[in-house]
């Protein structure tokens, strides 16, 4: 027997104000169409947080929901990892002001920098504590508030992201540790700095200047994600010795729909196996892919007993995906 992180409950928050790609034009003043967005990125519509409305605010609300899906309380967990590029303040963390708003006083709770990886790496160092016992109960969060960190002026990046929340409860559960018992199969990390120019935010706490906005080299960042994001997949099948057929979903990061279909075409999946979002939630940075699990796990798309192959990359770069059966 070995122990292992399951996936006992997800949740999602999406603040209520949702934008068209028309009216984001409007309202922002940007020389774009909607059938320039939706075809070259697959985005109609995008969430826009509240001006009151905080990283912390609404992940509590997705954790919240994962806690109840669970039917865990509060006080029974250990360790809160929260992944986000838009903290609340640097210090506090944000997982420790989401620790306070569910009302959970024990263990520890701390963010992750890995931008639109940030699940990914936090589903990572979560199984990582849950296999040697540091922890059994275990909140991983992905919240953004990119809409703070937009330039509004800037159309090639501006159209592109999102707000919202994500949330899973990982338990400890002893099985066989076969790929056919349920819980996360193994998680595989990269980044290579190298990169780190290609997709930055320009200043922030600690840095000599600039005015805290996200830059992009669009085209660069899509030559790298199709191959990292394929090289990733195969070799987190590999590890356990499962393929392409063995996947029931894959539950990618929501950048962008041409990425998503690349992917689901390198790894032979129809359309119907894969979850997309991107194109109701724009690129919700480190809460995409949760937010994604919770829809398909509430609509019943994904069962108990499927494998999920989860992939994400950001910038970093860094990249990773994750291999869970439900
Ligand atoms: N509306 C209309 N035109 C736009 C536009 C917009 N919102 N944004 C850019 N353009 C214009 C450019 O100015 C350019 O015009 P020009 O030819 O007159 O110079 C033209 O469209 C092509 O721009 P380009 O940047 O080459 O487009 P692209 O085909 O590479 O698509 C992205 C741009 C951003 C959609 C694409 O590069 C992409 O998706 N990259 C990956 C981004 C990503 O996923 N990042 C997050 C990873 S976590």
């Amino acid at each position: 027997m070995v122990l292992r992180a399951t996936i006992a409950g997800c949740g999602g928050y999406l603040p209520e104000r949702r934008l068209s790609n028309d009216e984001l034009a409007a309202q922002y003043g940007i020389e774009t169409s909607d059938a320039w967005i939706r075809e070259r990125t697959g985005i109609c519509f995008r969430h826009i947080a509240a001006p009151e409305e905080t990283a912390s605010d609404m992940g509590a609300a997705a954790a919240r929901e994962a806690l109840a899906q669970a039917g865990v309380d509060a006080s029974e967990v250990d360790a809160i990892l929260v992944a986000t590029s838009t903290p609340d303040s640097a210090f506090p963390a944000t997982a420790v002001r989401i620790q306070a708003k569910i009302g959970a006083t024990k263990g520890f709770a701390f963010d992750m920098a890995a931008a639109c990886t940030g699940f990914v790496y936090g589903l990572g160092v979560a199984d990582s504590l849950i296999r040697t016992g540091q922890a059994r109960c275990v909140l991983v969060i992905g919240t953004e508030v990119y809409s703070r960190i937009l330039d509004w002026t800037d159309r090639g990046t501006c159209v592109l992201f999102g707000d919202g929340a994500g949330a899973v409860l990982l338990r400890a559960e002893e099985n066989g540790g076969t790929t056919a018992d349920r819980g996360l199969l193994s998680c595989h990390l990269h980044s290579d700095g190298r990169f780190g120019d290609i997709l930055h935010i320009e200043g922030g706490a600690g840095s000599t200047g600039g005015p805290g906005l996200l830059r992009m080299a669009g085209k660069e960042v899509f030559r790298h994600a199709v191959t990292k994001l394929a090289a990733v997949v195969d070799e987190a099948l590999g590890a356990n010795g499962l393929t392409h057929a063995d996947i029931r979903w894959l539950v990618p990061h929501q950048a962008n729909a041409r990425i998503i279909d690349a992917m689901g075409r390198k790894l032979n999946l129809p359309s119907e196996r894969v979850v997309v979002t991107v194109d109701k939630h724009a690129n919700t940075s480190a809460a995409s892919i949760p937010l994604a699990l919770n829809e398909a796990r509430r609509d019943g798309r994904i069962a108990d007993g499927d494998l999920v192959v989860m992939e994400a990359i950001g910038g970093g770069l860094t990249w990773g995906a994750a291999l869970a059966r439900f």
